[in-house]
């Protein structure tokens, strides 16, 4: 029955199955009770239905460097934006289906997870509709394809919380290195995609007048071609001391944000390069957030807390951001790598309960996790201030962007995966007992390609 199918098909198909206790000795071991919480995957007979998807994971996708984009995007005529349209239009659906063999690589146990299941099902559906869009011919269908673009991201706002969730459900399933890997091409592969739809809306949006950006930075699609590391860094700290001035139930001394350290911004202040600006106010946001709560924590029982400092430095090829604590370091973790890790063997706080707790509301919350800092600082006078991270469950109204990635624990994997997203790197070097620092590095040059995983 199963002799038409691809081999590693048919050996997923045996393999799923083996009963959930042989899959977890297979792996790991102990693996969580299902509690309820294992989900069939509604078109359940069809889950290996690889014909068209055969066809589309064999093609290589078309990586961009970031030059490419701006290059492209620089001078927009009716010609180009339709081939911009046809481009995203084809290459959408090459990504999503490396990402959908992906999925069915791992063991089905894992797939029927609560999140993963759910993911799979929008990533089916995405793949069939791209896969089906008519040709873009003109500017009108490009109009249509662009509210089809914007439909489709934000109903996969929920992805990231939706896919730790499953993961961390699953972690007894696979081994760290396995899920790590899993989880890391799952997400580098949806900024691709979302960079590319984004840049293509940009583009659009601009040709017809109707520019992203109404403070006027210099932009071809979403990539700045003078991004200012000092005014990202600024927005940054903004939009922190605004979240954690006061804490939403009245004072509380015991908590940390009431002693938030100051941040000095020094170094080669007057640094800029072509990048997409939210991605590194995404990373700097994080990594700000992190040293800022562990100083507070760390200096608790003092009057004043000490300075957190973020240093810009530029070279011929690269910029580089060095964010410096005393939040004690990171003497608690087995190495500061583990906290990437997504599974609970590295980084034990993956199964927390308030994590979960939190990654379920995420999951099913309509907003965007990813809104961008700038979107916050417009959003943050209408909402009530949050807490920097922590314990409290999030008020329904707070459950966005930043403030909720706080809780769940994905900013710093995140960030990460960002900052190697174009070739640069992220690296934490701990002084125990003392503080950490963290340092950034960004190609300048925007040559290399868009990480192989995409
Ligand atoms: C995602 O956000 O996961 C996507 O794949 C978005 C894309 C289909 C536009």
């Amino acid at each position: 029955m199963f002799t038409s199918l691809p081999a590693t098909t048919r050996r997923q198909i045996s393999r799923s199955s083996l009963s959930s206790r042989e899959l977890a000795n297979c792996e790991l071991g102990q693996p969580q009770p299902l509690r309820g919480q294992q989900r069939k995957i509604s078109d359940h007979a069809n889950f290996y239905r690889n014909k068209q998807l055969e066809l589309y994971a064999v093609k290589e996708a078309r990586r961009l460097t970031l030059r490419q984009l701006v290059w492209f995007g620089r001078f927009m005529t009716r010609e180009r934006l339709i081939t911009s349209a046809n481009y995203v239009r084809t290459e959408l659906p090459i990504r999503i289906s490396h990402r959908l063999r992906d999925m069915q690589a791992i063991p089905y146990v894992v797939m029927t997870r609560e999140g993963v299941s759910k993911v799979y099902e929008l990533y089916w559906s995405a793949f069939e509709k791209l896969r089906k869009y008519p040709e873009i011919e003109t500017l009108e269908d490009n109009t249509a394809f662009c509210a089809f673009l914007r439909e489709m991201l934000d109903e996969h706002g929920p992805v990231i919380p939706s896919l730790s969730l499953g993961l961390s459900l699953s972690s007894h399933f696979l081994a760290p290195e396995r899920l790590d890997s899993f989880m890391r091409r799952m997400l580098v592969s949806r900024i691709s995609r979302r960079v590319l739809a984004e840049h293509h809306l940009a583009l659009s949006s601009a040709f017809h007048g109707r520019d992203r950006d109404p403070d006027g930075g210099d932009h071809v699609g979403i990539i700045y071609t003078n991004l200012k590391v000092k005014d990202c860094i600024q927005r940054c700290v903004r939009y922190l001391s605004e979240s954690a001035d006061q804490p939403p139930e009245g004072p509380d001394p015991g908590k940390a944000f009431f002693k938030k350290p100051n941040v000095v911004i020094d170094g080669q202040l007057d640094t800029e390069f072509s990048y997409i600006r939210e991605h590194l106010e995404y990373i700097v946001f994080e990594l700000l957030k992190n040293s800022i709560r562990a100083t507070a924590l760390h200096h608790h029982a003092a009057t004043t807390s000490p300075e957190v400092r973020a240093t810009i430095a530029a070279s011929k090829d690269d910029i580089s951001i060095r964010i410096s604590d005393q939040g004690g370091g990171l003497s608690n973790v087995k190495t500061p790598s583990d906290l990437f890790s997504f599974s609970h063997v590295r980084n034990s706080e993956r199964l927390n309960d308030s994590r979960l707790g939190a990654l379920r509301d995420a999951s099913q919350s309509t907003e965007g996790l990813m809104a961008t800092v700038a979107e916050q600082l417009d959003k943050k006078r209408s909402r009530r201030p949050v807490p920097l991270a922590g314990d409290d469950q999030p008020d329904p109204a707070q459950r966005v962007g930043a403030d909720v990635r706080a809780r769940i624990g994905i900013g710093l994997p995140m960030s990460n995966i960002y900052a190697r997203y174009f070739g640069g790197s992220l690296e934490l070097v701990s002084l125990d007992g003392w503080g950490t620092d963290v340092y950034v590095r960004l190609p300048k040059l925007g040559t290399n390609l868009e990480g192989i995983e995409v």
